[in-house]
């Protein structure tokens, strides 16, 4: 019934869907890919693309004072890139040769705790305690419990006549920059912070040479 209806309507329907076939199949193959050309972020499975996340300069309700994380003070215990103010050392030490920048650093760089008070002293023993014994030892004598013949190299004891004789500077300069397999600390502590711990590896070294 219907085919008569459309056929006495088109008598050439038949043909008529060839031609329109013939035609719009290069057409079809040639648009799909042009929209998926123009919608290059077009993902089937969009996870990664469709998430919530914060712009810069955004404002979000992540935070009570509204400001975005990147533009936050630095959290407390963390170092920002840069240095604290009243510390601030020109510490631009270019030596490529670790020996050679090593004794500039000790030449050059000035403790700014001259007279350490309890308070940095106890700073420094924290961490000391925390970071530094690990490879160090509690007592700086290179025995910590990550060394070993199987795992990391032994560092030489803090209490050779080497060590005692490096200026304050070097000692800083080595948490700061590394020296060999040690890594730096520049980014763990504050400049303020590895002067206190030279606080405190000056008092072991006293501690031993007095008890020797
Ligand atoms: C991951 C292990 C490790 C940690 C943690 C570590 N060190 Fe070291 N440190 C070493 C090694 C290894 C050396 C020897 C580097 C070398 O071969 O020159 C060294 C060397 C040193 C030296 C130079 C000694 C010398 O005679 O030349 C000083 C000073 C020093 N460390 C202080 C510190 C202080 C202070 C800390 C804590 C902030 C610390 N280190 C944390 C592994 C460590």
């Amino acid at each position: 019934m219907l085919k008569q209806i459309l056929g006495r309507w088109n008598p050439g329907w038949k043909q008529a869907r060839w031609k329109a076939t013939l035609i719009a199949m290069p057409i079809i193959c040639l648009c799909v890919p042009l929209l998926f050309l123009a919608l290059p972020y077009l993902e089937i499975l969009n996870d990664m693309a469709v998430q919530p996340k914060g712009k810069a300069q955004g404002h979000y309700g992540w935070f009570s004072d509204q400001i975005i994380p990147v533009e936050r003070a630095a959290v407390a215990g963390t170092v920002p890139m840069g240095v604290d103010p009243p510390y601030a050392l020109e510490y631009v030490v270019t030596e490529k040769d670790e020996e050679k920048a090593a004794v500039y650093a000790g030449k050059t760089l000035v403790n700014p705790i001259a007279k350490p008070t309890r308070a940095d002293m106890r700073r420094g023993a924290e961490i000391f305690g925390r970071i530094c014994w690990t490879c160090h030892g509690k007592q700086a004598d290179g025995d910590g419990p990550i060394v070993g013949p199987d795992w990391f190299p032994a560092p030489p004891s803090l209490h050779t006549p080497q060590a005692n004789g490096y200026p304050d500077g070097r000692i800083w300069h080595v948490m700061t920059r590394g020296q060999n397999k040690m890594p730096s600390y520049a980014d763990t502590l504050t400049p303020l912070e590895r002067w206190q711990v030279v606080h405190f590896v000056r008092a072991l070294q006293l501690a031993k040479k007095k008890a020797n």
